[in-house]
């Protein structure tokens, strides 16, 4: 790499630097010659700045090689910080020296438009562009917000494990793996584990990739997605639903405190975040159904699960998040609790994300009493002994607990306005594509 005795640094801290003379090491994002000026618009993964090259201010070979640069060429440029408000991001630099490290010729993705399975064959590269950078850190802003805010709170962040041996959320998404001489699967939730855990140190929450055999092509279907699952022991319904409420609401003021640029470069409209704030609308799964009837777009049946337009429905209907509650207890998992005053219901929430998004949270509170839920192991059809160490919770010192599940790449499509949640993994994982 090029020694300079100017200091390195990056496009995000330049502020810092005006009227002095410093390098910056990066890419080219864009460049445009006139005569004898070259701008190169470089990008440095921290941010974008452009570049003024001017013939007489650098030696002759190096206007040279920057003027056949194709984009993605990588470079150090070294110059003095002018602050200039007409300038993309406020700065501009007035190079005087610099090395070429790489030229870089026919760039697979060009500024033009590009169909969306090209790009994402492309995604290794693609990352690279504005939109993707803007999306990535803003990812970046949540997981900070949202680890944070459950640090503040005292919880304590617990890892379950990816290869289990039984379902948690039905049989039907399960991806099986070799395990040896036997099988096992790709963890669906962490949730029961938490569980386990919750009872050990009482407010805990678990943080990592799940699996779902997910057949569904649709926005908001991945294989492989992060999720974040608090639980808290002694906790009932209502207490989750407050969590979830202030979890959103610091998640999202987080990343208007610190994403701020990338929801720009999103053309995200802020004032709809800026809207986020306690109390969240809550509605009951019977009242939501009523909504529902009289929608035209709606070809909802009572008894079943929203379908994705119904949800769509749901959560243009409000301007902050909504929380439908109570759930018919056939449509839901088997370790939800009924509703003592309605046991054809169970203890459920969703939380819809607003304008039109849908579910972006899905938790409840647990069946803690052993012979019921050894009842709801049955009525499911699934495997009693894999259950036997989760039912050892409700055999020693069971207590109410709750918890949900938030789907990390749905919230930040929500909160990033991203239409299909593919663009908010880095590597997305759905029924069609494992490449790159
Ligand atoms: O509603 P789900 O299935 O709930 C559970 O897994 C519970 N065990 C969570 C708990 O109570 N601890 O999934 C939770 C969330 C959904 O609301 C959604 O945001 C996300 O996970 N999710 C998916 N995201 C992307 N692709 C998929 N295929 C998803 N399936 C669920
Ligand atoms: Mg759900």
């Amino acid at each position: 790499m090029t020694s300079t005795d100017a200091p390195v640094t990056s496009v995000a801290d330049l502020s810092e630097h005006v009227g002095e003379r410093v390098a910056l090491r990066g890419w080219v994002y864009n460049r445009s010659s006139k005569g004898k000026l070259h701008f190169v618009q470089l990008r440095d993964g921290s941010g974008l700045v452009q570049c003024v090259v001017f013939k007489k201010n650098v030696p002759e070979e190096l206007f040279e090689a920057v003027g056949h640069l194709g984009q993605e060429s990588s470079l150090t440029l070294i110059g003095n910080v002018s602050a200039d408000e007409r300038a993309p991001g406020g700065f501009e630099l007035q190079v005087d020296g610099g090395e070429v490290h790489h030229a870089v010729d026919g760039y697979p993705i060009t500024p033009k438009e590009h169909g969306v399975d090209y790009l994402l064959s492309q995604r290794h590269l693609w990352l690279r562009s504005k939109r993707q950078w803007a999306i990535m850190r803003l990812r970046d802003g949540v997981i900070t917000g949202l680890r944070r805010f459950f640090d503040e709170q005292g919880f304590v962040c617990i890892d379950s494990p990816i290869f289990t041996p039984n379902a948690c959320e039905g049989t039907s998404t399960l991806f099986e793996v070799d395990y040896f001489d036997d099988k096992a699967f790709l963890t669906q939730s962490g949730q029961l584990y938490a569980e386990a855990a919750c009872m050990a140190l009482g407010k805990v929450y678990t943080f990592g990739p799940t699996f779902r055999a997910e057949k569904s092509k649709t926005r908001r279907h991945l294989t492989e997605f992060w999720m974040l699952e608090p639980e808290v022991a002694y906790a009932d319904l209502d207490d989750v639903m407050r969590l979830a409420e202030d979890m959103i609401t610091y998640a999202v003021r987080h990343v208007l405190e610190h994403r701020r640029p990338e929801l720009d470069a999103l053309e995200r409209d802020v004032s709809k975040l800026e809207a986020i704030e306690p109390p969240f609308p809550r509605i009951t799964y019977d009242e939501a159904a009523e909504i529902l009837k009289e929608s035209p777009d709606s070809e909802f049946v009572y008894g079943d699960d929203f379908g994705a337009p119904d949800e769509t429905v749901l959560s243009n209907r409000f301007d902050k998040p909504v929380m439908v509650h109570r759930y018919p207890a056939g449509v839901k998992s088997f370790y939800m609790k009924r509703d003592p005053e309605a046991p054809d219901k169970a203890l459920c929430v969703d939380v819809l994300g607003t304008e039109g998004v849908g579910e972006i949270i899905g938790g409840s509170q647990r069946e803690d009493d052993l012979d019921v839920l050894l009842e709801r192991i049955k009525e499911h059809n699934l495997p009693q002994e894999f259950f036997d160490w989760y039912l050892d919770l409700r055999r020693y010192g069971t207590v109410p607990h709750a918890g949900f599940g938030l789907g990390l790449e749905r919230f930040v499509g929500w909160i990033a306005g991203v239409e299909h949640i593919r663009e908010c993994s880095p590597f997305p994982r759905m029924m069609s594509r494992i490449q790159p």
